[in-house]
């Protein structure tokens, strides 16, 4: 068995996870104060976003030195604590490696900014007049991909924002310290890796897009798989668990960024299941999600990536999107029993599956209906241009609250006390009101609650190598308001279903006739089968 089929991954937002000293920041005192939890959840590992210092114009994903821990989050003997607590309770530490850009605040970027040819050479700069970048593209976060540096009479790529610096990973030195700084944290006990945006590391060619805002000529890009065998094998991190973050990626890639063959990632992350409520492929718009585009992407990417022996790393939830409860279950009366289906249907799929912060309590969206309240770099852009593009005030806070990052952001519910036992002070963000009644304390006290069901699912996926490593093959395909897979190993087969809608909705064939026949009802969220799905129902049957 591959050592990560039946590995469960809980990514960390350490800012917003457990503040420790009053500063209204999360720390990583705070993550060791909170490890038996995690423990008792039955995770194998943390993934942390970006610990490393930095200006935080985009929370750490703007890194300015990666060899260390910023002192806001705490220091390295902090760090070496949290690594030796962790491994004492079976649980591993993955690092967010950040390499397709650096913080301009980063040394390197400075020397380069001072002239300094070497240094130049770790970025993309180049000539031009001030009035026209070198190509048309956008960046991610809104505005030109590109920065003028009158003092160098050059332009320097930022794909996302004028902060992050995009490395030239052309030039072999750049390579030569990202793998540095593998190493690195390996040696200090480390146990994994997820790399940032790490398809879009090798540019093409820099030529004007007049179809789109510039991806296509850097995504997957030419030498990327050249690029990632040669860090991966370089720095002796082969073996390890490692993840890494596909943007607008293709199936085929997938497969050779995570085909053992091939010795370049265990697994991708892609987001096109989390696009069907873009209404035309734009993020900042409004549309209830489009079950039959999501059903199609699962079964396209589940089955495909099967085929070709690649991993998905099965996801709903992470720090750039919003609450999966809010956006594709209900807040309100099914609450508990769309986010325990929502739960399955992802712990069930083909994939190691990853728990982000919250998820596993259900926690939702913020709701902030006022700009002042979000922190998000991104967030802040895109009301600025949704107003310049016309939309009034109250178009766009509809817009922002429905899609801000920072809803996932916000901190992590512990308890129902004040500050919901997350800091004594101000938290960095605001805390979602509703922390009264969705909080850890409350759900780890009910064993029927979204928490106990979590802890299930884990469980389940120790006990029975079919979750690890059987089959899948999706159903009722025409169904739009259920998605339904099977799964196969050996003579062990096991049915899923799960229904989207708050209304009831009907299978081909009934749960009752399935159990007449032989199958039994593994896991659920509502009490014994019925002849149809109960709204928001998921039913797991075993054979
Ligand atoms: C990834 C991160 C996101 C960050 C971006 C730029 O998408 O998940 O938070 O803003 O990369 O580093
Ligand atoms: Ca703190």
């Amino acid at each position: 068995m591959t050592s990560f089929h039946d590995k469960v991954v809980y990514q960390i937002y350490p800012k917003s996870f457990q503040d420790t000293n009053g500063d209204g920041w999360g720390d990583l005192k705070g993550i060791t104060a909170r490890l038996d939890y995690l423990a008792d959840l039955g995770v194998d590992y943390l993934w942390l976003t970006p610990i490393f210092p930095s200006p935080q114009r985009d929370n750490g994903y703007d890194v300015a030195d990666y060899r260390t821990v910023d002192p806001r989050f705490g220091t390295m003997a902090d760090l070496d604590t949290l690594i030796a607590e962790a491994d004492k309770r079976g649980i591993g530490l993955m690092f967010d490696m950040v390499f397709n850009h650096t913080s301009t605040a980063h040394d390197w970027f400075q020397k380069a900014l001072s002239g300094d040819e070497k240094y130049m050479n770790y970025y993309i700069f180049r000539d031009g007049a001030p009035e026209t970048p070198p190509t048309n593209w956008q960046s991610k976060f809104g505005g030109p991909a590109w920065e003028y540096v009158p003092k160098l009479k050059k332009w320097y790529l930022h794909l996302f924002d004028v902060t992050q610096a995009d490395l030239n990973w052309e030039n072999p030195e750049v390579r030569a310290e990202l793998k540095d700084i593998l190493r690195f944290w390996k040696e200090k006990g480390i146990k994994g890796f997820r790399f940032d945006v790490v398809n879009l590391i090798s540019k093409g060619e820099y030529r004007d897009d007049f179809e789109g805002d510039g991806r296509r000529f850097y995504t997957d890009g030419p030498r990327v798989h050249e690029f990632l065998k040669e860090i991966v094998h370089d720095s002796g991190i082969d073996g390890m668990i490692t993840v890494g973050e596909m943007s607008s990626t293709t199936i085929d890639n997938c497969i050779r960024y995570s085909n053992p063959k091939e010795h370049e990632l265990s697994m991708t992350f892609s987001f096109h299941h989390l696009k069907v409520d873009y209404k035309n492929g734009d993020k900042w718009s409004l549309m209830a999600p489009d079950m039959h585009a999501l059903k199609e992407i699962f079964a396209k990417w589940q089955e495909g990536m099967e085929e070709g022996n690649g991993w998905n790393a099965v996801f709903w939830c992470n720090h750039d999107q919003p609450r999966i409860v809010s956006r594709f279950g209900d807040t309100g009366k099914y609450w508990r029993e769309s986010a325990k289906m929502l739960a399955a249907a992802i712990h069930l799929m083909r994939g190691t599956p990853y728990i982000y912060q919250g998820e596993e309590i259900g926690m939702t969206n913020a709701d902030f209906t006022d700009i002042r309240a979000y922190r998000d770099v991104e967030s802040i852009n895109y009301h600025d241009i949704l107003r310049k593009n016309g939309k009034s005030e109250e178009e766009t806070m509809k817009i922002i609250t429905a899609c801000s990052r920072d809803n996932s952001r916000t901190p992590m519910q512990w308890t129902a006390g004040e500050k919901a036992g997350f800091t004594t002070g101000t938290p960095w963000l605001g805390l979602n009101k509703n922390h009264e009644t969705i909080n850890a304390e409350q759900e780890s006290a009910d064993g029927n609650s979204i928490l106990s069901f979590y802890k299930e699912l884990i469980r389940l996926r120790k006990e029975m190598p079919l979750i690890a490593e059987g089959t899948i093959h999706f159903l009722e395909r025409e169904n739009d308001d259920v998605l339904a897979y099977e799964r196969q190993l050996g003579e062990e087969r096991l049915l899923v279903f799960c229904n989207f809608r708050p209304q009831e909705a009907d299978l081909q064939e009934s749960p009752l006739t399935y159990e007449k026949n032989g199958w039994q009802k593994l896991l659920g969220n509502y009490p014994e089968c019925r002849a149809n799905l109960r709204p928001y129902e998921v039913v797991v049957l075993k054979k």
